[in-house]
Protein backbone atom coordinates (compact mmCIF):
# COMPACT_ATOMS: atom_id res chain seq x y z
CA UNK A 1 0.00 0.00 0.00
CA UNK A 2 2.66 2.39 -0.86
CA UNK A 3 2.59 3.66 -3.88
CA UNK A 4 0.11 3.34 -7.56
CA UNK A 5 1.77 3.89 -10.87
CA UNK A 6 -0.25 5.44 -13.47
CA UNK A 7 0.57 5.74 -17.79
CA UNK A 8 2.00 8.90 -16.51
CA UNK A 9 3.07 9.80 -12.78
CA UNK A 10 2.55 8.06 -9.62
CA UNK A 11 0.54 8.22 -6.47
CA UNK A 12 2.03 7.74 -3.37
CA UNK A 13 0.75 6.84 -0.26
CA UNK A 14 1.50 8.12 3.65
CA UNK A 15 5.04 7.81 4.14
CA UNK A 16 5.76 7.09 1.08
CA UNK A 17 4.27 10.41 -0.20
CA UNK A 18 6.68 12.85 1.28
CA UNK A 19 9.71 10.30 0.92
CA UNK A 20 8.15 10.54 -3.31
CA UNK A 21 8.35 14.13 -3.34
CA UNK A 22 11.55 14.75 -1.39
CA UNK A 23 13.28 12.79 -4.16
CA UNK A 24 11.30 14.65 -6.94
CA UNK A 25 12.17 17.90 -5.43
CA UNK A 26 16.26 17.22 -5.61
CA UNK A 27 15.95 16.18 -8.69
CA UNK A 28 13.87 18.67 -10.44
CA UNK A 29 15.32 22.06 -10.63
CA UNK A 30 12.30 23.83 -10.49
CA UNK A 31 12.41 28.36 -10.72
CA UNK A 32 9.72 28.68 -8.21
CA UNK A 33 7.44 26.70 -5.96
CA UNK A 34 3.70 27.85 -5.24
CA UNK A 35 1.21 26.29 -2.87
CA UNK A 36 -2.68 26.56 -3.72
CA UNK A 37 -4.33 26.95 -0.08
CA UNK A 38 -7.66 28.14 1.55
CA UNK A 39 -7.83 29.70 4.49
CA UNK A 40 -8.92 25.93 6.31
CA UNK A 41 -6.01 24.05 4.71
CA UNK A 42 -3.84 27.24 5.55
CA UNK A 43 -4.67 26.76 8.93
CA UNK A 44 -4.54 22.49 9.59
CA UNK A 45 -2.41 21.10 6.46
CA UNK A 46 0.09 23.96 5.73
CA UNK A 47 2.14 23.56 8.65
CA UNK A 48 2.34 20.21 8.77
CA UNK A 49 3.15 19.81 5.05
CA UNK A 50 5.87 21.97 5.25
CA UNK A 51 7.30 19.99 8.16
CA UNK A 52 7.96 16.87 5.56
CA UNK A 53 10.08 19.09 3.32
CA UNK A 54 13.74 18.38 3.03
CA UNK A 55 15.55 21.82 1.80
CA UNK A 56 15.22 25.02 2.03
CA UNK A 57 12.51 25.80 -0.10
CA UNK A 58 11.36 29.44 -0.54
CA UNK A 59 7.25 28.57 -0.81
CA UNK A 60 5.05 30.96 -2.44
CA UNK A 61 1.23 30.93 -1.10
CA UNK A 62 -1.80 31.64 -2.70
CA UNK A 63 -4.76 31.65 -0.74
CA UNK A 64 -8.27 31.74 -1.98
CA UNK A 65 -11.62 31.70 0.12
CA UNK A 66 -12.80 27.95 0.60
CA UNK A 67 -15.92 26.69 -1.02
CA UNK A 68 -17.50 25.52 -4.41
CA UNK A 69 -18.63 28.87 -4.57
CA UNK A 70 -14.81 29.82 -5.34
CA UNK A 71 -14.55 27.34 -8.34
CA UNK A 72 -14.78 30.33 -10.81
CA UNK A 73 -12.91 32.12 -13.87
CA UNK A 74 -12.57 35.00 -11.72
CA UNK A 75 -10.85 33.24 -9.12
CA UNK A 76 -7.98 31.63 -12.02
CA UNK A 77 -7.83 35.32 -13.30
CA UNK A 78 -6.35 36.29 -10.04
CA UNK A 79 -4.21 33.46 -9.69
CA UNK A 80 -3.03 33.58 -12.72
CA UNK A 81 -1.85 36.96 -11.94
CA UNK A 82 -0.38 36.24 -8.37
CA UNK A 83 1.78 33.57 -10.56
CA UNK A 84 3.11 36.46 -12.67
CA UNK A 85 3.81 39.02 -9.94
CA UNK A 86 5.20 36.27 -8.39
CA UNK A 87 7.11 35.59 -11.67
CA UNK A 88 6.27 32.13 -12.20
CA UNK A 89 7.76 31.08 -15.60
CA UNK A 90 7.47 27.67 -17.36
CA UNK A 91 9.51 25.96 -15.16
CA UNK A 92 7.66 26.52 -11.73
CA UNK A 93 5.80 24.19 -10.20
CA UNK A 94 2.35 24.17 -8.20
CA UNK A 95 0.89 22.33 -5.39
CA UNK A 96 -2.55 22.63 -4.60
CA UNK A 97 -2.89 21.91 -0.86
CA UNK A 98 -6.65 21.35 -0.46
CA UNK A 99 -9.59 19.99 -1.23
CA UNK A 100 -11.45 18.79 -4.86
CA UNK A 101 -11.99 22.71 -5.30
CA UNK A 102 -8.47 23.23 -4.77
CA UNK A 103 -7.42 20.58 -6.86
CA UNK A 104 -9.81 20.96 -9.96
CA UNK A 105 -9.15 25.18 -9.81
CA UNK A 106 -5.35 24.61 -9.21
CA UNK A 107 -5.07 22.38 -11.81
CA UNK A 108 -6.83 24.00 -14.43
CA UNK A 109 -4.49 27.52 -13.02
CA UNK A 110 -1.40 25.36 -13.36
CA UNK A 111 -2.53 23.71 -16.82
CA UNK A 112 -3.29 27.18 -18.50
CA UNK A 113 -0.70 29.41 -17.50
CA UNK A 114 1.67 30.07 -19.33
CA UNK A 115 0.15 27.04 -21.78
CA UNK A 116 1.16 24.78 -19.27
CA UNK A 117 3.11 24.45 -15.51
CA UNK A 118 3.59 21.38 -13.59
CA UNK A 119 1.43 20.78 -10.45
CA UNK A 120 1.39 18.15 -7.34
CA UNK A 121 -1.88 17.44 -6.02
CA UNK A 122 -2.16 17.16 -2.28
CA UNK A 123 -5.68 16.11 -1.41
CA UNK A 124 -6.29 16.84 1.69
CA UNK A 125 -10.45 15.85 2.15
CA UNK A 126 -11.56 12.08 1.65
CA UNK A 127 -13.22 13.18 -1.36
CA UNK A 128 -10.13 14.84 -2.95
CA UNK A 129 -8.11 11.83 -1.70
CA UNK A 130 -10.30 8.72 -3.38
CA UNK A 131 -11.56 10.83 -6.64
CA UNK A 132 -11.19 14.58 -7.60
CA UNK A 133 -7.10 14.54 -6.86
CA UNK A 134 -6.77 11.36 -9.08
CA UNK A 135 -7.56 10.75 -13.23
CA UNK A 136 -6.85 14.58 -14.48
CA UNK A 137 -10.38 16.49 -14.72
CA UNK A 138 -9.36 20.12 -14.31
CA UNK A 139 -11.40 23.04 -14.10
CA UNK A 140 -14.28 25.40 -12.96
CA UNK A 141 -17.73 26.33 -12.63
CA UNK A 142 -19.63 28.18 -14.85
CA UNK A 143 -22.11 30.51 -12.78
CA UNK A 144 -24.00 27.50 -10.94
CA UNK A 145 -23.20 24.58 -13.82
CA UNK A 146 -20.77 22.94 -12.60
CA UNK A 147 -17.46 21.95 -14.57
CA UNK A 148 -18.33 23.63 -17.26
CA UNK A 149 -14.72 24.77 -18.26
CA UNK A 150 -11.51 22.81 -18.19
CA UNK A 151 -9.14 20.64 -19.21
CA UNK A 152 -7.75 16.97 -18.59
CA UNK A 153 -4.11 17.06 -17.62
CA UNK A 154 -2.25 15.10 -15.91
CA UNK A 155 0.03 16.24 -12.34
CA UNK A 156 3.32 14.93 -12.03
CA UNK A 157 2.16 13.32 -8.94
CA UNK A 158 -0.48 12.70 -5.95
CA UNK A 159 0.44 12.29 -2.30
CA UNK A 160 -2.41 10.84 -0.20
CA UNK A 161 -1.74 11.30 3.13
CA UNK A 162 -4.68 10.38 5.53
CA UNK A 163 -3.27 12.34 8.58
CA UNK A 164 -4.94 15.51 7.12
CA UNK A 165 -8.13 13.73 7.59
CA UNK A 166 -7.77 14.06 11.40
CA UNK A 167 -9.23 17.68 11.41
CA UNK A 168 -12.00 17.27 8.29
CA UNK A 169 -15.40 17.42 9.65
CA UNK A 170 -17.80 14.06 10.08
CA UNK A 171 -19.86 16.12 7.11
CA UNK A 172 -17.00 16.43 5.10
CA UNK A 173 -15.82 12.72 5.37
CA UNK A 174 -19.51 11.58 5.06
CA UNK A 175 -19.48 13.39 1.63
CA UNK A 176 -16.35 11.99 0.17
CA UNK A 177 -17.37 8.58 1.47
CA UNK A 178 -20.31 8.81 -1.27
CA UNK A 179 -17.59 8.69 -3.67
CA UNK A 180 -16.49 5.65 -2.65
CA UNK A 181 -19.36 3.97 -2.05
CA UNK A 182 -20.02 4.52 -6.07
CA UNK A 183 -17.04 2.91 -6.85
CA UNK A 184 -18.09 -0.19 -5.22
CA UNK A 185 -21.77 0.17 -6.89
CA UNK A 186 -20.17 0.40 -10.49
CA UNK A 187 -16.95 -1.96 -10.10
CA UNK A 188 -17.13 -4.23 -7.27
CA UNK A 189 -19.71 -5.63 -5.26
CA UNK A 190 -17.48 -6.97 -2.55
CA UNK A 191 -15.85 -3.55 -1.70
CA UNK A 192 -19.78 -2.24 -1.48
CA UNK A 193 -19.97 -3.95 0.99
CA UNK A 194 -17.33 -4.05 2.88
CA UNK A 195 -17.88 -0.26 2.65
CA UNK A 196 -21.86 -0.34 4.07
CA UNK A 197 -21.00 -2.09 7.20
CA UNK A 198 -18.22 0.68 7.80
CA UNK A 199 -19.08 2.35 10.62
CA UNK A 200 -17.17 5.39 12.19
CA UNK A 201 -14.87 5.58 9.84
CA UNK A 202 -12.28 3.14 10.45
CA UNK A 203 -9.59 1.21 8.71
CA UNK A 204 -9.53 4.00 5.75
CA UNK A 205 -5.96 3.56 4.84
CA UNK A 206 -7.02 0.67 2.84
CA UNK A 207 -10.50 1.24 1.92
CA UNK A 208 -9.02 4.95 0.46
CA UNK A 209 -6.27 2.55 -1.20
CA UNK A 210 -9.05 0.53 -3.13
CA UNK A 211 -10.41 3.26 -4.19
CA UNK A 212 -8.25 4.79 -5.62
CA UNK A 213 -6.94 2.15 -7.32
CA UNK A 214 -10.37 0.97 -9.25
CA UNK A 215 -10.76 5.43 -9.93
CA UNK A 216 -7.08 4.98 -11.69
CA UNK A 217 -7.82 1.64 -13.15
CA UNK A 218 -10.87 3.00 -15.25
CA UNK A 219 -8.93 6.39 -16.07
CA UNK A 220 -6.18 4.59 -17.55
CA UNK A 221 -8.68 2.15 -19.95
CA UNK A 222 -9.89 5.46 -21.20
CA UNK A 223 -8.26 8.81 -20.09
CA UNK A 224 -10.36 11.27 -22.18
CA UNK A 225 -13.28 9.48 -21.25
CA UNK A 226 -14.93 7.83 -24.96
CA UNK A 227 -16.36 4.88 -23.32
CA UNK A 228 -15.62 3.21 -20.21
CA UNK A 229 -14.56 6.09 -18.16
CA UNK A 230 -18.04 7.46 -18.12
CA UNK A 231 -19.21 4.93 -15.45
CA UNK A 232 -17.76 7.57 -13.34
CA UNK A 233 -20.29 9.53 -13.59
CA UNK A 234 -22.78 7.15 -11.66
CA UNK A 235 -24.86 9.41 -10.15
CA UNK A 236 -23.67 12.33 -11.60
CA UNK A 237 -26.05 13.14 -13.90
CA UNK A 238 -28.87 13.94 -12.01
CA UNK A 239 -26.73 14.61 -8.90
CA UNK A 240 -24.84 17.47 -10.33
CA UNK A 241 -28.24 19.14 -11.50
CA UNK A 242 -29.40 18.77 -7.82
CA UNK A 243 -25.94 20.36 -6.53
CA UNK A 244 -26.27 23.14 -9.40
CA UNK A 245 -30.08 23.80 -8.40
CA UNK A 246 -28.63 24.06 -4.42
CA UNK A 247 -25.73 26.16 -5.12
CA UNK A 248 -27.81 28.71 -7.14
CA UNK A 249 -30.69 28.62 -4.62
CA UNK A 250 -30.78 31.75 -2.34
CA UNK A 251 -33.41 29.79 0.41
CA UNK A 252 -32.29 26.14 0.28
CA UNK A 253 -29.12 24.85 2.11
CA UNK A 254 -25.86 23.75 0.41
CA UNK A 255 -25.62 20.25 -0.87
CA UNK A 256 -22.26 19.10 -0.31
CA UNK A 257 -20.73 17.35 -3.42
CA UNK A 258 -21.25 13.86 -1.92
CA UNK A 259 -24.39 14.90 -0.10
CA UNK A 260 -26.29 15.71 -3.97
CA UNK A 261 -24.77 12.37 -5.75
CA UNK A 262 -25.41 10.44 -3.15
CA UNK A 263 -28.85 11.59 -3.86
CA UNK A 264 -28.44 11.02 -7.83
CA UNK A 265 -27.12 7.37 -7.33
CA UNK A 266 -30.60 6.54 -5.22
CA UNK A 267 -32.23 8.56 -8.60
CA UNK A 268 -30.67 6.53 -10.76
CA UNK A 269 -30.13 3.36 -9.26
CA UNK A 270 -34.15 3.76 -9.93
CA UNK A 271 -33.68 3.80 -13.33
CA UNK A 272 -31.45 1.12 -13.56
CA UNK A 273 -34.45 -0.90 -12.37
CA UNK A 274 -36.76 0.28 -14.53
CA UNK A 275 -34.41 0.20 -18.07
CA UNK A 276 -31.29 -2.06 -17.15
CA UNK A 277 -33.57 -4.91 -14.95
CA UNK A 278 -31.04 -3.67 -11.94
CA UNK A 279 -33.00 -6.14 -9.26
CA UNK A 280 -35.53 -4.24 -6.76
CA UNK A 281 -33.67 -6.20 -3.82
CA UNK A 282 -30.10 -4.01 -5.03
CA UNK A 283 -32.47 -0.93 -5.29
CA UNK A 284 -33.70 -1.35 -1.76
CA UNK A 285 -29.97 -1.97 -0.49
CA UNK A 286 -28.87 1.12 -2.04
CA UNK A 287 -31.59 3.19 -1.09
CA UNK A 288 -31.15 2.52 2.43
CA UNK A 289 -27.28 2.61 2.80
CA UNK A 290 -27.86 5.98 1.63
CA UNK A 291 -30.61 7.38 3.42
CA UNK A 292 -29.10 6.16 6.84
CA UNK A 293 -26.21 8.32 6.11
CA UNK A 294 -27.06 11.22 4.41
CA UNK A 295 -29.88 13.91 5.22
CA UNK A 296 -33.36 13.11 3.40
CA UNK A 297 -33.72 16.12 1.17
CA UNK A 298 -37.03 17.80 0.13
CA UNK A 299 -38.30 18.24 -3.24
CA UNK A 300 -41.44 20.16 -4.22
CA UNK A 301 -42.47 19.66 -8.06
CA UNK A 302 -41.30 23.28 -8.59
CA UNK A 303 -37.31 21.64 -7.65
CA UNK A 304 -38.06 18.69 -9.67
CA UNK A 305 -38.61 21.05 -12.92
CA UNK A 306 -35.75 23.17 -12.61
CA UNK A 307 -33.89 20.28 -11.62
CA UNK A 308 -34.66 18.50 -14.99
CA UNK A 309 -33.85 22.07 -16.81
CA UNK A 310 -30.53 21.77 -15.52
CA UNK A 311 -29.71 18.70 -16.92
CA UNK A 312 -29.16 20.04 -20.70
CA UNK A 313 -26.05 21.46 -19.90
CA UNK A 314 -24.50 18.34 -18.62
CA UNK A 315 -21.16 17.88 -20.24
CA UNK A 316 -22.23 14.11 -20.95
CA UNK A 317 -24.34 15.34 -23.26
CA UNK A 318 -24.12 14.32 -27.17
CA UNK A 319 -26.08 15.67 -29.92
CA UNK A 320 -29.12 16.44 -27.80
CA UNK A 321 -29.41 13.34 -26.24
CA UNK A 322 -28.83 12.79 -22.62
CA UNK A 323 -27.11 9.85 -21.95
CA UNK A 324 -26.61 8.07 -18.16
CA UNK A 325 -24.36 5.55 -16.88
CA UNK A 326 -26.98 2.97 -15.18
CA UNK A 327 -26.41 -0.25 -13.45
CA UNK A 328 -27.41 -3.96 -14.26
CA UNK A 329 -26.36 -5.14 -10.97
CA UNK A 330 -24.39 -4.15 -7.83
CA UNK A 331 -20.75 -3.91 -9.88
CA UNK A 332 -22.14 -4.05 -13.36
CA UNK A 333 -22.66 -0.59 -15.45
CA UNK A 334 -23.76 0.03 -18.87
CA UNK A 335 -23.24 2.78 -20.10
CA UNK A 336 -24.99 5.59 -22.57
CA UNK A 337 -28.46 4.88 -22.05
CA UNK A 338 -31.60 7.29 -23.05
CA UNK A 339 -34.25 7.95 -20.24
CA UNK A 340 -37.66 8.49 -21.58
CA UNK A 341 -38.57 11.68 -19.41
CA UNK A 342 -41.37 10.75 -17.71
CA UNK A 343 -38.89 8.41 -15.82
CA UNK A 344 -37.70 11.05 -13.99
CA UNK A 345 -40.83 12.30 -12.08
CA UNK A 346 -41.17 8.55 -10.87
CA UNK A 347 -37.37 8.30 -9.58
CA UNK A 348 -38.09 11.20 -7.66
CA UNK A 349 -40.84 9.67 -6.03
CA UNK A 350 -38.94 6.91 -5.59
CA UNK A 351 -36.93 8.90 -3.35
CA UNK A 352 -39.54 10.84 -1.47
CA UNK A 353 -41.33 7.92 -0.41
CA UNK A 354 -39.77 6.15 2.84
N1 LIG B 1 -11.77 16.29 -10.88
C1 LIG B 1 -12.52 15.28 -10.53
O1 LIG B 1 -12.43 14.20 -11.09
C2 LIG B 1 -13.50 15.46 -9.41
C3 LIG B 1 -14.11 14.33 -8.86
C4 LIG B 1 -14.98 14.54 -7.78
C5 LIG B 1 -15.23 15.81 -7.30
N2 LIG B 1 -14.62 16.88 -7.88
C6 LIG B 1 -14.86 18.24 -7.37
O2 LIG B 1 -14.38 18.33 -6.04
C7 LIG B 1 -15.06 19.39 -5.39
C8 LIG B 1 -15.46 18.97 -3.99
O3 LIG B 1 -14.31 18.64 -3.26
P1 LIG B 1 -14.29 18.64 -1.66
O4 LIG B 1 -15.47 17.94 -1.16
O5 LIG B 1 -12.95 18.21 -1.25
O6 LIG B 1 -14.57 20.20 -1.34
P2 LIG B 1 -13.66 21.41 -0.82
O7 LIG B 1 -12.40 21.54 -1.56
O8 LIG B 1 -14.60 22.58 -0.85
O9 LIG B 1 -13.32 21.03 0.68
C9 LIG B 1 -14.35 20.94 1.63
C10 LIG B 1 -14.08 21.83 2.85
O10 LIG B 1 -13.11 21.22 3.68
C11 LIG B 1 -12.07 22.14 3.98
N3 LIG B 1 -10.87 21.34 4.19
C12 LIG B 1 -10.11 20.73 3.24
N4 LIG B 1 -9.20 19.94 3.81
C13 LIG B 1 -9.36 20.07 5.14
C14 LIG B 1 -8.71 19.47 6.26
N5 LIG B 1 -7.75 18.54 6.11
N6 LIG B 1 -9.13 19.83 7.49
C15 LIG B 1 -10.14 20.71 7.65
N7 LIG B 1 -10.80 21.29 6.65
C16 LIG B 1 -10.41 20.96 5.40
C17 LIG B 1 -12.05 23.07 2.82
O11 LIG B 1 -11.46 24.31 3.16
C18 LIG B 1 -13.54 23.20 2.52
O12 LIG B 1 -14.12 24.15 3.39
C19 LIG B 1 -16.25 19.75 -6.26
O13 LIG B 1 -15.98 20.97 -6.89
C20 LIG B 1 -16.30 18.62 -7.28
O14 LIG B 1 -16.83 19.03 -8.51
C21 LIG B 1 -13.77 16.71 -8.91
ZN1 LIG C 1 -18.16 13.20 -7.88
Amino acid sequence: MDSITTSSYAIHFNQRAYDGLNKHLAVTAYSKIFILVDENTKRDCLKDFKKHIQGDFDFGILEIESGESQKTITTCTRLWEALSDGDADRKSLLINLGGGVITDLGGFVASTFKRGIAFINIPTTLLAMVDASVGGKTGVDLGPLKNQVGVINQPEMVLIVSEFLKTLDERQLQSGFAEMLKHGLIQSAAYWDTLKTNAGFTNMDHLIYDSVTIKNEVVQQDPTEQHLRKILNFGHTLGHAVESYFLESKSRKTLLHGEAIAIGMILEGYLSKELTAFPEAELEDIKTTFLHRYPKTEFSEADIASILSLLKFDKKNSHGHINFVLLEKIGVPVIDVKIPHELFGQAFAYYTES
